[in-house]
């Protein structure tokens, strides 16, 4: 009686399932997304559950990916959804779900069958996979997209929720993506941090259960840890072997990430919003777009997977990927919020002395009646501080451009101080509870950009600076606090603000980019507490961390580099750390270069080098900025750290080293192998950026083949005494 019910129910859903989609089932069928290197092979049971069937290397006959699967003899997966290509909850399945709801009626369950799908070639070397899948039983559907750059090798995937029920239904969970890998082992690279630690790498062999990366700090949401993960097949990934996946959210809010071995041993990696004090309510007929999450795939190492994401960013996702940066001289060290006119026009002489591009006024140029003198007051009361700038930022413009300099200005546009105006004026714009009391991250509250008023109020923040002065070159865009007491005045489900926060800052910023194309603009928060490939989009470059000290910044920057391409990343000389000038300056160049320092402070030779080091970085800052990118030897594992940049032609090469090691006799002991150079071409090698009064025992008359280099290799001659140098090589 029971199983006649069982089937009879079955046979009904089959029915209203064909009626409803008008589609009738087709033949299990297999759906090969393919790039240059890397397959992602999706099947359609003859049930229509829509599965990952394979995640690896590309095979050279498309026929042969149908028969991955009998080639597993794993144990018996009971709901046939362990592999799922979105993981419905409530019906079979029984491990960590892609989506779960609550349908209209009260219902939770949900199962998703497949309806069609489509392949489209969007421009050349870009295809773009749908998925369409339906719940059987009820009027509610999921269209799965897979994005595949072909030559990059990367993979962007995100989905679409809607339905036609008679009532809300809630969203609980509602990935972007929901991968499935099968190898004998699954090694994990992570990263935690917080201020001024950011890009701490961790690595572990993953074990059965789930394990979560995630973030519930709403804005600043990278404090603790960024989304950015790779896992490695078999065995932990090196910078040229190994099957690895170099996987991240795009979204700069809460995320989450489950990396999920299931009993037959394979990984399931769900990603997307963090679902966390966040269930969504879907009206009949709205969408529900997720964020994209992107993954590369690499048989051949980290190294490969991470220059492949590098040219994928500079030509999909980054501001002005292929464009120039401006090198800078920033005041917040130099002056913190001790400035007026008068500094600030010594500084712009400085700036024309270092023979940097550009002036940056950082923090406290702002507020009157609660003046920004500290960070305890007038964040949100954008206008100029009538007593330190009598004659505004447009004096300041201009006195840059009489200079041969340009001029940028620091915002933190999203963040109000109790201690303002603003906060006085509209208490209804602040991200806090009404019967709790305040509670401060840098003694600043959040405003509610999930209100379109403080959205406006947002973008005129930006327009207005503009607007008076047509000149500025430059923004840094801050944001240091995180969401405490998250509760919106202007939303009516508060379950809806960590996302509508999020959707309302990408209108904003969609609105400067429609208005201000081009014009460059750092991604700060309170040093690297927010950087991914949906906020880069609007961005030309990030800001890693405060943390300045060259020592830690060879570790912060090298992490980085796995993910993010040198051009994006903003690093600055200061007076952190105990290294020379020169140990500073060299490990700054590794990216866009800007200096933070006194100018006035140094002596002739400071400052005789920073002014020749800033001639010498234009004359590398192309190979760097768009060439490729090679990670030698790891600060982590060796005495001395070696990055090497390669130009695309392979004619110019720029190796930095630094000694990472104090104990005694460290140094570079072997010779560095170099990569990515022609074989057969020479290359002459030569010390650059030497600081006055020393010389180098590498003479510029020294040639090797590009063979000779990437097979024995070179030795920079790291030691104490020589503790940063970069070499130059030039094809000859
Ligand atoms: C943050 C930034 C710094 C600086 C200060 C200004 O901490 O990371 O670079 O701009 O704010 O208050």
């Amino acid at each position: 009686m029971q199983k006649k019910r069982v089937r009879l129910t079955l046979l009904i859903n089959l029915f209203v399932y064909c009626c409803f989609s008008g589609i009738a089932y087709s033949q299990t069928q297999t759906i090969p997304l393919e790039t240059k290197h890397h397959a992602l092979v999706l099947q359609v049971s003859d049930q229509q559950d829509v599965r990952i069937s394979y995640l690896g290397r590309r095979l050279n006959r498309v026929a042969e990916y149908k028969s991955i699967p009998d080639t597993y003899k794993q144990s018996t997966d009971y709901t046939g959804l362990l592999n799922s290509a979105y993981t419905p909850s409530g019906s079979r399945n029984l491990m960590e779900p892609a989506i779960s709801v609550t349908h209209a009626d009260g219902n939770q369950s949900l199962d998703l069958r497949y309806v069609s799908h489509e392949i489209q070639q969007l421009e050349d070397g870009i295809s773009l996979l749908k998925i369409a899948l339906k719940d059987p039983v009820y009027p509610f559907e999921v269209t799965l997209f897979y994005k595949a750059y072909f030559k990059d090798d990367v993979v962007e995937q995100w989905s679409e929720i809607k339905h036609d029920e008679r009532g809300a239904v809630t969203l609980h969970k509602f990935a972007s993506a929901n991968l499935h890998l099968k190898a004998s082992a699954y090694w994990l690279r992570q990263y935690y941090g917080d201020w001024a630690r950011e890009m701490q790498p961790e690595e572990e062999k993953l074990t059965h259960g789930i394990k979560v990366l995630d973030s519930k700090l709403g804005t600043r949401a990278n404090l603790f840890q960024p989304p950015v993960f790779m896992v490695s097949l078999d065995r932990p990934a090196t910078e040229h072997e190994g099957e690895v996946l170099l996987g991240s959210l795009q979204w700069s809010g809460n995320f989450r990430t489950d990396l999920e071995l299931d009993p037959q041993n394979n990984l399931r990696i769900i990603s997307g919003i963090n679902n966390y004090a966040s269930d969504y309510s879907l009206e009949k007929g709205e969408v529900f777009t997720t964020p994209v999450f992107m993954y590369t795939f690499s048989a051949q190492g980290k190294g490969l997977a991470s220059r492949n994401l590098h040219n994928w960013a500079r030509d999909y996702k980054l501001l002005d990927g292929h464009g120039q940066r401006l090198t800078l001289l920033n005041n917040w060290e130099a002056t913190y919020f001790d400035f007026n006119e008068e500094k600030l026009k010594a500084l712009l002489k400085d700036t024309k002395k270092l023979g940097v591009d550009l002036f940056l006024l950082d923090d406290g140029w702002f507020a009157n009646k609660y003046p920004r003198n500290g960070d305890t007051a007038g964040l949100g009361d954008w206008e100029e501080n009538r007593s330190k700038l009598p004659n505004g930022i447009g004096t300041l413009v201009k006195e840059a451009s009489a200079n041969g300099v340009k001029f940028g200005i620091w915002i933190e546009p999203e963040m109000v101080n109790p201690k303002s105006e603003l906060y006085e004026t509209h208490p209804d714009w602040v991200i806090k509870q009404p019967k709790r009391d305040e509670y401060y991250f840098r003694n600043q509250l959040v405003l509610d950009l999930s209100n379109p008023d403080v959205q406006d109020f947002v973008f005129g923040v930006v327009d207005d600076l503009f607007t008076e002065n047509p000149d500025l070159a430059y923004i840094k865009w801050d944001c240091n606090a995180v969401i405490y007491n998250a509760y919106s005045a202007h939303l009516d489900n508060q379950s809806h603000l960590y996302i509508e926060y999020v959707r309302g800052l990408y209108k904003v910023l969609e609105r400067v980019r429609a208005k201000y194309p081009t014009v460059p603009m750092m991604l700060c928060s309170g040093g690297g507490g927010r950087v991914d490939y949906a906020a880069l989009q609007y961005f030309t470059e990030y800001w890693p961390s405060d943390n300045t000290d060259p020592m830690e910044r060879i570790f912060i920057q090298w992490e980085n580099s796995y993910f993010y391409p040198a051009i994006a990343s903003a690093n600055h000389v200061t007076d952190w750390g105990k290294q020379p000038i020169k140990f500073r300056t060299d490990v700054a160049m590794m990216g866009k270069l800007g200096f933070d320092i006194v100018i006035d402070h140094l002596n002739d030779n400071d400052l005789a080098f920073c002014q020749q080091a800033v001639k010498t970085y234009n004359g590398i800052k192309g190979t760097i900025w768009h060439g490729d990118q090679y990670r030698l030897t790891h600060p982590r594992e060796n005495s001395v750290a070696s990055m090497l940049f390669v130009d695309k032609a392979k004619e110019k090469g720029v190796l930095f080293n630094y000694l990472v090691n104090n104990r005694y006799d460290e140094g570079s002991h072997l010779p560095i192998k170099l990569d990515g150079l022609d074989p057969e071409r020479n290359y002459r090698i030569s010390e650059i950026n030497l600081y006055p009064g020393t010389s180098s025992p590498i003479a510029g008359e020294q040639v090797y083949s590009g063979d000779f280099l990437m097979k024995i290799g070179f030795n920079p001659q790291v030691r104490k005494a020589r503790e940063s140098v970069i070499l130059q090589l030039e094809a000859e």
